[in-house]
């Protein structure tokens, strides 16, 4: 394995990607957490997802120990288990690198292709949870404040979908510092989401992916 692109980007960026034996000791850290579906893990600096695959096949190997059974339940934890992961990365390649590396544990778990709609939502949470951006500013690359969805699993194929701004919830600690001019402020004041969506199933999820490159007219592909 290549742990560098180019010397000229370990300059720019500190591009030099971790070694998978270096992943694992350091993912066995917090191993219950990585073996459990709902536990929300964020890559502030992800680059091709060398931790987060490992996060996600960790998650889906609790989703077949639970739900191997169900092809009902096995297709929405396997798909919260996925929206329970998150990266931020600065260069495009990367970014792009990583939501296809997710993407494709996440088919080959589940044996997937690209007609199916659960292929589409996967496509369109990778696109919500992999931001773009830069982690140090907080900003996406086309500068707006980066925003995370919170995702939940209602049960019964339906899932909740509340927005946070990534600097209010990095900022809360300091809110909360005694002393702190804001330390009166309850956790439901600075825990407000941006916005709450109408709970969601697979199929709706879907309709919000962008289309495949395949199947758009030439001059929009
Ligand atoms: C040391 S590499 C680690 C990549 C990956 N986490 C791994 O362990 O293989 C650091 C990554 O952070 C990215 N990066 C550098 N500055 C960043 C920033 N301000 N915000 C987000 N990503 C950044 C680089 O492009 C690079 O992909």
């Amino acid at each position: 394995m290549n742990y560098v692109k180019s010397k000229q980007r370990v300059a720019d960026h500190g591009e030099v990607f971790t070694p998978p034996w270096l992943v694992e000791a350091m993912l066995d850290l917090v191993k219950a957490e990585t073996e459990r579906i709902d536990s929300r893990f964020l890559e502030p600096a992800c680059g091709s997802g060398n931790f987060l695959v490992r996060v996600l096949q960790r998650k889906l190997a609790a989703v077949e120990l639970k739900y191997g059974k169900s092809e009902f339940g096995k297709r929405h934890y396997a798909l919260f288990a996925l929206m329970c992961c998150y990266g931020i990365e600065l260069l495009a390649d990367n970014i792009a690198e990583c939501r296809t590396n997710m993407l494709e544990i996440f088919t080959d778990y589940l044996d997937l292709d690209e007609a199916d709609e659960l292929y589409r939502a996967a496509s369109y949470v990778l696109s919500q949870n992999l931001v773009h951006g830069d982690a140090l500013k907080m900003r996406t690359h086309d500068d707006q404040p980066i925003t995370f969805a919170e995702w939940g699993y209602l049960g019964k194929g339906k899932f909740q979908r509340r927005d946070f701004r990534l600097d209010v919830l990095t900022g809360s600690s300091a809110f909360s510092a005694q002393g702190s001019l804001f330390a009166h402020l309850g956790r439901h004041e600075i825990f407000t989401p941006t916005k709450t969506y109408p709970p969601m199933t697979v199929r709706e999820l879907a309709a919000l992916a962008a289309p495949a490159a395949a199947s758009l007219p030439i001059e929009e592909a």
